[in-house]
């Protein structure tokens, strides 16, 4: 579904990319986990364009995009859902009218498939009642929850999160954890997660690749990654080891 081949990114000399050999097979949910400035970020923004890679390819459904021109990568943008860290939703529109954006924007459809459409969409992040409200008027958790309906209206097959649950407290963390999984399941998506949060991917990815300075360090399903002898995956682990002995003591 989505491959990067020898994929390599510099910054004038700087090389943060450093030949990137991954498959992402179709409908899987793949954590890209690690310490900041390690290239996640680049790592998705080449998928889709909005960066330029030094050498490589890219392959996704049979075509390497990085020949693509700025209007072929349109058609690639329209197969991804993006979710950033933030929710950028338009603060005057209501929150009904952000989630029909897009779909008015890319499909010809009535008002009544629209209206259909929306409410479905919000059904599926657990949000009602709230159509007519404008963001402000919600709270952030609600706004995050607004901003997956409006990913997954215009059904894209690739999911890609950026750091999704960054900044977020830990009721909201695990409800959009679980929102992730149930609508990547739901819609049948290939779906890539960027994060440092190593609790998360074990709880929700089918495989986490560890990224360290725009190398892969390990790859690999929750239960083999937790018995990586990796000194960075470690690292990770022994973070979420703490955090379980935490919880459990205050029990
Ligand atoms: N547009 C840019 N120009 C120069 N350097 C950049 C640019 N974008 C990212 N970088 C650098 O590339 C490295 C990887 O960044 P990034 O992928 O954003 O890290 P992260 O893993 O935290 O998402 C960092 O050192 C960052 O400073
Ligand atoms: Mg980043």
């Amino acid at each position: 579904m989505i491959e990067f081949k020898n994929l390599r990114k510099s910054f004038g000399t700087r090389e943060v990319i450093k030949g990137l050999n991954l498959t992402v097979n179709e409908g899987e949910i793949l954590f890209l986990l690690g310490t900041s400035g390690t290239g996640k970020s680049v790592t998705l923004k080449l998928l889709v364009g909005l960066l330029e890679s030094t050498s490589g390819e890219i392959w996704v459904d049979g075509e390497d995009v990085t020949k693509f021109s700025e209007d072929e990568f349109l058609r690639i943008r329209r197969k991804c859902g993006m979710v950033f860290q933030h929710p950028a939703l338009f603060d005057s529109l209501t929150v009904f009218e952000n989630v029909a954006f897009g779909l008015r924007k890319l499909f010809k459809l009535d008002e009544k498939e629209i209206t259909q459409r929306v409410r479905r969409c919000l059904e599926m992040v657990h949000v009602s009642g709230v159509e007519q409200k404008t963001p402000p008027q919600i709270s952030y958790g609600m706004q995050k929850r607004v901003s997956l309906a409006r990913t997954v209206a215009t059904e894209p097959r690739i999911l890609l999160f950026d750091e999704p649950t960054t900044g977020l407290d830990p009721v909201t963390t695990n409800a959009v954890n679980q929102l992730i999984k149930e609508l990547s399941r739901r819609l049948k998506t290939t779906s890539i997660v960027v994060s440092h949060d190593m609790q998360c991917a074990i709880e929700i990815a089918d495989r986490i690749v560890v990224l360290d300075q725009g190398a892969i360090v390990d790859i690999g399903t929750p239960a083999e990654i937790m018995k990586s002898k990796h000194p960075l995956v470690k690292d990770f682990m022994a973070e979420v080891n703490q955090a379980a002995e935490a919880r459990s003591g205050g029990l």
